[in-house]
This record gives C-alpha cells, sequence and structure tokens, in this order.
C-alpha cells in the first residue's frame, strides 16, 4: 500500500528509496514515514469537508507522533494541531506551526502548561473538568483576554475498542458527563464568565473505531444538549468537535472504512440536527490522529538469534521490541511483517518474533509465516506510524531508533537514533564515585 513496492533486489522500497539502504546507513531498529502517504491521508480528510462545502478543522492528533518534522508535515497540509501536554506544545511551537491553529486537550493541564499556552496565544482550550476552567479563568483575568474554548463532554457511549483506549463512555477520566448535570453546570459557569468565549463542544468516543454509528450517537447526544443549551441561552455553537478515532488496517482482521465515509456520515448527521434546531451549520472538527500517520509507519530490524522450542514454536529475535512498539504488549496489538530483504522469497516456516527485552511478554507478532529467516535478514513490520515512536521507551536502557521520511527517492533523517550518551545525560552520578 502507499508508495511500498518490491524492487527488482527483492528488497522492500518506500517512497522510492531502499529500505535495506536505509537500514545500513542508520542502523536498526529504523522507523520509516511514506510522507506521501500521510499527505494523501491528510488530503483525503479535508476534501471531504470542501466537497461538501462544510467549514472545517482537520487537527492531526500529535500523539500519534510527534516531532518537528511531523509537525511541519501537518502545517505544510494546513491541518490544524492537537497538542495534550507542554512537550507536544513546546514541539509544535518549536517547528513554527501556527499558534492559532493549536488545539489543547488533556484531562490535567498543569498552571504552567496553561500559562505557556496563553502566552502563545493558541487558538482552541478544550477544556476537560471544573478544575481547569477555573485555573484558565483565573490565567485568562491575569493575561487580560478572552480564551475561546471547547468543553469536553463524555457522551455515554461505548465504542467497540479495547478497554485502555476506549473513552467516550461513562465511566472515563476524561470530560464532562453529558447525562447527569455537569456538562450543564459547567457550559453555564463558561457561558457566564467574561473571560470564556465558548466555542461549543467537544467529544472523543475512542480509537481504531471501524464503524459510523458511534460518531453518529455521539453528534445526536451534543445536540441534544446543544438544543437545551439553546432554549435557555440562547446559544448557538461555533464549533463541534468529535474528536479522532477512525480505525485503520494493521492486519488483515481489521476492515476499515475509508476516512472519507466516516466523515461523510457525520457531516450528514450534524446537519440534520442543525436543520431541526433551525441554527447555522458549525464548523466540524475532527483529530484524527492514527488514521493519518499509521499506516504511512514501518519499522525495520535486525533479525538475531533464534530458539526453538521443540514441536511448539520457534522464536525468531530481532533487535528492539517493546522499547520502540510496545502496542503488542499493552494491547495484543497485531501486526504484520515481511523480510525486507528477500519480500518474494516463499514463506517457509511459522515463526514468532521476540522483542529484545528482559520480559517474556515482549513480543512483537506471534505466528508469522517467513521464509527461514536468519541473523542478517531485516524483518519490516507494517503500520507502525502511530503509537510507536511516541510510546517508545527506554526499557533496558535501549536507545530509541531512528526517524527518517521518504519521499520521491528522497530519504531524510528527522529523529536521530539515540546513544548511550544521551541514555545517561540527564543522569547525577554520585559526587565520591564519578568516573574520571
Ligand atoms: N482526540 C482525542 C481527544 C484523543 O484522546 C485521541 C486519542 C485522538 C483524538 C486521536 O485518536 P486516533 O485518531 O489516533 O485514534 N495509545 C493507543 C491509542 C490512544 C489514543 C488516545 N487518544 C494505541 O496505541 O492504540
Amino acid at each position: 500500500h502507499g508508495t511500498s513496492r518490491v524492487n527488482d533486489r527483492g528488497h522492500l522500497e518506500i517512497g522510492g528509496v531502499d529500505v535495506i539502504d536505509l537500514a545500513k546507513e542508520y542502523g536498526t531498529p529504523l522507523y520509516i514515514y511514506d510522507v506521501a502517504l500521510i499527505r494523501e491521508r491528510a488530503r483525503a480528510f479535508k476534501q471531504t469537508f470542501e466537497k461538501h462545502g462544510v467549514k472545517a478543522q482537520v487537527a492531526y492528533a500529535s500523539k500519534a507522533f510527534s516531532t518537528m518534522a511531523m509537525v511541519q508535515l501537518v502545517e505544510e497540509e494546513g491541518l490544524s494541531l492537537d497538542v495534550v501536554s507542554g512537550g507536544e506544545l513546546y514541539t509544535a511551537l518549536k517547528a513554527g506551526f501556527p499558534p492559532e491553529r493549536i488545539h489543547f486537550h488533556g484531562n490535567n493541564k498543569s498552571y504552567e502548561e496553561l500559562e505557556m499556552a496563553l502566552q502563545h496565544k493558541i487558538g482552541c482550550f478544550v477544556v476537560d473538568n471544573f478544575y481547569e476552567l477555573s485555573l484558565l479563568e483565573q490565567l485568562s483575568k491575569q493575561h487580560g483576554v478572552t480564551t475561546s474554548i471547547l468543553l469536553r463532554v463524555t457522551p455515554g457511549i461505548e465504542a467497540h475498542t479495547h478497554d485502555y483506549i476506549l473513552t467516550g463512555q461513562e465511566d472515563s477520566k476524561f470530560g464532562f458527563d453529558l447525562n447527569n448535570g455537569q456538562a450543564d453546570e459547567a457550559f453555564e459557569k463558561a457561558l457566564t464568565s467574561e473571560s470564556f468565549k465558548v466555542l461549543g463542544l467537544h467529544c472523543h468516543i475512542g480509537s481504531q473505531i471501524f464503524e459510523t454509528t458511534g460518531f453518529v450517537l455521539a453528534a445526536q447526544k451534543m445536540f441534544k444538549k446543544i438544543g437545551d443549551w439553546k432554549e435557555k441561552f440562547g446559544f448557538v455553537p461555533e464549533v463541534v468537535n468529535l474528536g479522532g478515532g477512525f480505525g485503520i488496517r494493521y492486519t488483515n482482521e481489521d476492515d476499515p472504512i475509508p476516512a472519507s465515509v466516516y466523515v461523510e456520515q457525520i457531516i450528514a448527521e450534524v446537519k440534520k440536527q442543525v436543520a431541526e434546531l433551525g441554527i447555522a451549520m458549525p464548523e466540524i472538527w475532527i483529530e484524527p490522529g492514527r488514521s493519518l500517520v499509521g499506516d504511512a509507519g514501518t519499522t525495520i530490524y535486525s533479525i538475531g538469534s533464534r530458539k526453538e522450542v521443540p514441536n511448539v514454536r520457534q522464536y525468531v529475535a530481532v533487535d528492539g521490541g517493546m522499547s520502540d512498539n510496545i502496542r503488542p504488549a499493552l494491547y495484543e496489538a497485531k501486526y504484520e511483517a515481511v523480510l525486507a530483504n528477500r519480500v518474494l522469497d516463499e514463506n517457509e516456516e511459522v515463526v514468532s518474533i521476540a522483542g529484545k527485552c528482559c520480559e517474556s511478554g515482549d513480543m512483537l507478532i506471534w505466528d508469522l509465516p517467513l521464509p527461514k529467516a536468519q541473523a542478517g535478514d531485516y524483518l519490516a513490520v507494517f503500520c507502525t506510524g502511530a503509537y510507536g515512536y511516541s510510546m517508545a521507551n527506554n526499557y533496558n536502557r535501549i536507545p530509541r531508533p531512528a526517524v527518517v521520511f521518504v519521499e520521491n527517492g528522497q530519504a531524510q533523517l528527522v529523529v536521530k537514533r539515540e546513544t548511550y550518551e544521551d541514555l545517561v545525560k540527564l543522569d547525577v552520578p554520585l559526587k565520591a564515585k564519578v568516573n574520571k
């Protein structure tokens, strides 16, 4: 998919670049991003809104993969940006992203984070809770500004996905509950405060969702509330934000629908609700993360040791694992992979791909058909672009991989490989024992 193909050396090629050449130049594990595919995904979202004449902001959820180069690419494609921490905000600002297109999320934004965002005049705060509402009001007063906000609400919808990445259900740490008066109380507070301009409502029902029903239900619930507030306060929203969560194909078990279909269903429902209430069409905002970058990322590993458990399993180990991709260990996430240097070879065995971390749960893929793989071969694991590098860690003091962008036959290093020196850079040794 994307620009991936097999070249005449039998190697995997992405963006017109031989991944084995990249692995030799930059080392492994290596994250490779197909930039053309990210652009294509970004444009598909935007064009669907344009086609229907609906004003929109497509905000890339940068938690999926946040680096300066990625933020620059998002800027080039004219998207907005969702950040959830001071660190993501800092990355965006450092990359020169226009602050007015930044939306700030999070269920426990600190005083310092809010202060930083206000100083840089970001476009919108997605207010999650009462504590934030009063902190932000106080800070807005100090700054003498009217702050644009969306209220994050929890619609009480259970999307079908992994428990840990499900966020719209009632018993969630996120947002004001739509059903028990919390959202009403928050709204009245925000509306009557001189420090706020309430743009509208936000909700995010979960991640890796394969149905449009959840989005439609969420829109219905939000508009029911908007109807109440229109009656009571004459409120008309300028923005309705339906979050992200559009599912992608990791393996053949996944059956995603095209981005345009989600967007079209959302547009249709919002139009219907708006007509019923007799109000002007608000802007629709969405926040795709995974569906913009997920299948654009591929990880290349070097294969090392093997272990046979006779009559049970062949373990084939790679030079990374849960340190660069924690999703299999955390969510039992499934991936597909090929031998990147012998893509066309016949599969000869079924193996299980082990990481190199000291933990039995550090398995990347169970039961993968492959040609007879040995030390010196390279494994390409597909669809690692979202929540891979961004959730990478230094468990076992393994340095984090490098990241390369490829497009039109050109490769560009966008994150350097961590060094051992980097790993100890923040350590403060005991004074008497400094190794001179
Ligand atoms: N907006 C909000 C408010 C979110 O909480 C999220 C994801 C998104 C947008 C983007 O969702 P996406 O389009 O990427 O599904 N680490 C997990 C995913 C956690 C998602 C958290 N929130 C994973 O690796 O599957």
